[in-house]
C-alpha cells in the first residue's frame, strides 16, 4: 500500500518489475497512457503466464492533458477467431478425439491483439516513442532478470503440457528442468522481436519476419491463423459503459466484454436495497450480492458476444425498469434457483493467468488494463524464433455448446465461433469518476468470470459500504455466476456465514483465493491509495 499526496503518478500492476518500468516512465514525465503501454510491454517479458504479445486485452480510461479536455475512453484489442474458423470447429476436433483443442495447441489461438492495441493507445494518446515505451521491456528480455517464485511454481504447475511444445520447452525448460527461482532468465528471441516492433510498429508483429513465424508455426502444428488473419487484424475503439454510483459514475468494458453491462446491471439491482458499512461481509449481504449476481450472469450467458457480428440488446440488458423488476424477484430470506434456466455443471476450475494493472498519473489522467493469453501460458504453442506465447482465446467462445467452458460458463450462440468474431470475455477494466468527472479510482483483477463479481464487490466497498481501499481488497469474495448453481466462497469467509447462507437455500462451494486486484483510489485524507492485492505478487510503486 502507498499513499501519494503529490509526486508524478502511481502504478499497481502484479508484477514489481513491470511495475518499475510504469514508474520510470511517469518519472520522465510520460502520462498515464504512456505507462501503462510500457507496463503492457514489460508484463510480456518479465510474467510471461499472463503478460503477452501473442494475446489481447482490454484498456479503459479517463484521458486528456487538460481536466476540461479529458475523456472516457475504452480500446478493445480482444484477439478474433481466424477467417477459416467455423461454429464446429471443436465439436468436430472432439469427435476426433481432441477434446481440448480450445485450450491448449494451436487451434486454441485467436489473432493477437495486444501489439496493434497497445501500440495504437501511444499514438492515440499516448506522448512518448515506441522507444521509450518499449526499450525497457526489449532490456528486460535481452539482459534478462531472475526468475521469480511465482513463475517458477506456474511453470511447474504448466510443465508437461508446455513440454509438448518445443520451442516453449528449450524457453522454460532448458535441458528439460524447469528454470530455477532465482535463476537469471533471458529472452533473446522475444528481445528481437521487440526491437523489429520498435522499428516498425504495428507492422512489425502483423506483416513481415514476425509474422512469418507465425503463420510458419501454425502451419506445422495444424492452427488456423493465416497471414491475412493477421494483416487484417485492428483494435477497436468503443463507448465505453457508463453507469451511476453514489457520488458519480463508473466506466466500464463493454462487448465484447460482458464486465460493464453485468457491472451496470448488478449495480442497479442493488440499488433497490439499503446497504451501509455495517453490513460488510455479512451473509445477508452475500445473498443480496449472489442474487444480483445470478441474474445478471443469466443475461451474459445468454445476450452477450462480438457485437460487431451479434446483437447485443444493451438497452434491453440496462433497462432500469427491467431491472427494478429483476430486482424485485429476490426474495432477501431465500435464495432463488438457476435450475429452470439451465443444467448444473462442474466447478469452476482455478486459473490465475490473466493480468491487470492501474495507473494515475499527475494531470489526473486513469487508465486501467487487463490483459490475457486466457489460461496460464495460453495456448502453450510459443513461436520459435520469435519468443512469445500464443493465447488459447478461443476457448471463450461457446466451443462446446452446452457445455462449461475452462471457468464452467455455460454460454448461448451468440457467443458461437464465428471467422474474424471476438470470444465475450469478463474482464472488466474499469475507472470511477467524482461528480466532476475527475478519477477517484482505477481498478481492475483477473480471474475469468470472477473478475466482473470481484470488481463489483471492489466497487461496493469503496461507494457503498464506506470501506478503505485495503479493507475493500481484503475483505472475502463471493463468487456467483447462475451456473453452476452454488456460491463460490473465498477461504477467508466464517463458516458462520456460510451456515447462514445454507440456511438461506444456498449451495456453497470453497475456493481458493479469488483474483489479483490491483487499484488505485482517492481518498479524502490521504490523496491517492494504491494497493496491490496482497493474495497476489504485486506492487504498488509511486514517484
Ligand atoms: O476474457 C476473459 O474473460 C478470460 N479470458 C479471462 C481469463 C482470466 O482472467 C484467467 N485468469 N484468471
Amino acid at each position: 500500500m502507498v499513499d501519494m499526496k503529490k509526486g508524478r503518478g502511481i502504478v499497481a500492476a502484479a508484477e514489481p518489475l513491470a511495475a518499475g518500468v510504469g514508474t520510470d516512465i511517469l518519472r520522465q514525465g510520460g502520462n498515464a497512457i504512456d505507462a501503462a503501454v510500457a507496463i503492457g510491454f514489460a508484463l510480456a517479458v518479465t510474467y510471461p503466464a499472463a503478460g503477452n504479445l501473442g494475446g489481447g486485452g482490454f484498456l479503459v480510461g479517463s484521458i486528456g492533458r487538460e481536466k476540461k479536455q479529458r475523456s472516457e475512453v475504452s480500446l478493445d484489442f480482444r484477439e478474433v477467431a481466424p477467417g477459416a474458423a467455423t461454429s464446429d470447429m471443436y465439436t468436430q476436433a472432439a469427435a476426433a478425439g481432441n477434446r481440448s483443442a480450445s485450450l491448449l495447441g494451436h487451434l486454441a489461438a485467436g489473432v493477437p491483439g495486444s501489439v496493434s492495441g497497445m501500440l495504437t493507445a501511444l499514438e492515440r494518446w499516448g506522448t512518448m516513442t515506441r522507444r521509450q515505451v518499449i526499450e525497457p521491456a526489449r532490456l528486460l528480455a535481452q539482459g534478462g532478470f531472475l526468475l521469480p517464485a511465482r513463475t517458477h511454481r506456474m511453470l511447474v504447475a504448466s510443465k508437461k503440457s508446455m513440454l509438448r511444445f518445443e520451442a516453449t520447452a528449450d524457453t522454460f525448460f532448458p535441458d528439460g528442468a524447469v528454470i530455477g527461482e532465482g535463476k537469471l532468465f533471458r529472452q533473446p528471441d522475444l528481445a528481437r522481436t521487440l526491437e523489429i516492433i520498435i522499428e516498425r510498429g504495428i507492422a512489425g508483429f502483423y506483416d513481415g519476419e514476425v509474422a512469418d513465424h507465425i503463420v510458419i508455426e501454425m502451419k506445422r502444428g495444424g492452427g488456423l491463423i493465416s497471414a491475412k488473419d493477421l494483416l487484417d487484424y485492428r483494435p477497436v475503439e468503443r463507448k465505453p459503459i457508463r453507469f451511476p454510483i453514489s457520488n458519480g459514475s463508473a466506466v466500464s468494458m463493454p462487448p465484447p466484454s460482458s464486465g460493464g453491462i453485468c457491472l451496470a446491471q448488478m449495480s442497479r439491482m442493488l440499488e433497490r436495497f439499503k446497504i451501509g458499512s455495517t453490513d460488510a461481509e455479512s451473509p445477508q449481504l452475500y445473498h443480496l450480492l449472489a442474487e444480483v449476481m445470478r441474474l445478471s450472469f443469466a443475461d451474459r450467458n445468454q445476450y452477450l458476444g462480438d457485437p460487431d457480428h451479434v446483437a447485443c440488446p444493451l438497452e434491453m440488458l440496462q433497462d432500469k425498469k427491467r431491472l427494478d423488476r429483476l430486482a424485485a424477484t429476490i426474495d432477501r430470506s431465500s435464495a432463488s434457483s438457476s435450475a429452470d434456466l439451465l443444467k448444473d455443471s462442474p466447478p469452476v476450475k482455478e486459473s490465475e493467468q490473466t493480468t491487470h494493472y492501474s495507473v494515475i498519473d499527475c494531470h489526473g489522467n486513469g487508465v486501467a488494463v487487463t490483459t490475457t493469453l486466457n489460461g496460464s501460458f495460453g495456448s502453450k504453442v510459443l513461436v520459435p524464433a520469435a519468443g512469445f506465447l500464443l493465447n488459447n482465446e478461443m476457448d471463450d467462445f461457446t466451443a462446446h455448446p452446452g457445455e462449461p467452458n475452462l471457468f464452467g460458463l455455460i454460454q448461448g450462440s451468440a457467443n458461437a465461433v464465428a471467422p474474424g468474431k471476438r470470444p465475450l470475455s469478463s474482464m472488466s477494466p474499469t475507472v470511477l469518476l467524482d461528480e466532476e468527472g475527475n478519477v477517484d479510482a482505477v481498478l481492475g483483477t483477473p480471474g475469468g468470470p470472477t473478475i466482473i463479481t470481484n470488481v463489483f464487490q471492489v466497487l461496493l466497498g469503496l461507494t457503498r459500504l464506506g470501506l478503505s481501499p485495503e479493507n475493500s481488497i481484503t475483505a472475502p469474495k463471493i463468487h456467483h455466476q447462475c451456473l453452476p448453481d452454488r456460491i463460490f466462497l473465498e477461504a477467508a469467509v466464517p463458516t458462520s456465514t456460510e451456515q447462514s447462507l445454507l440456511a438461506l437455500g444456498h449451495v456453497c462451494a470453497r475456493r481458493s483465493a479469488i483474483g489479483d486486484f490491483q487499484l488505485i483510489a482517492r481518498t479524502p485524507h490521504r490523496g491517492l491509495v494504491g494497493v496491490a492485492d496482497p493474495r497476489g505478487g504485486g506492487v504498488v510503486s509511486n514517484t
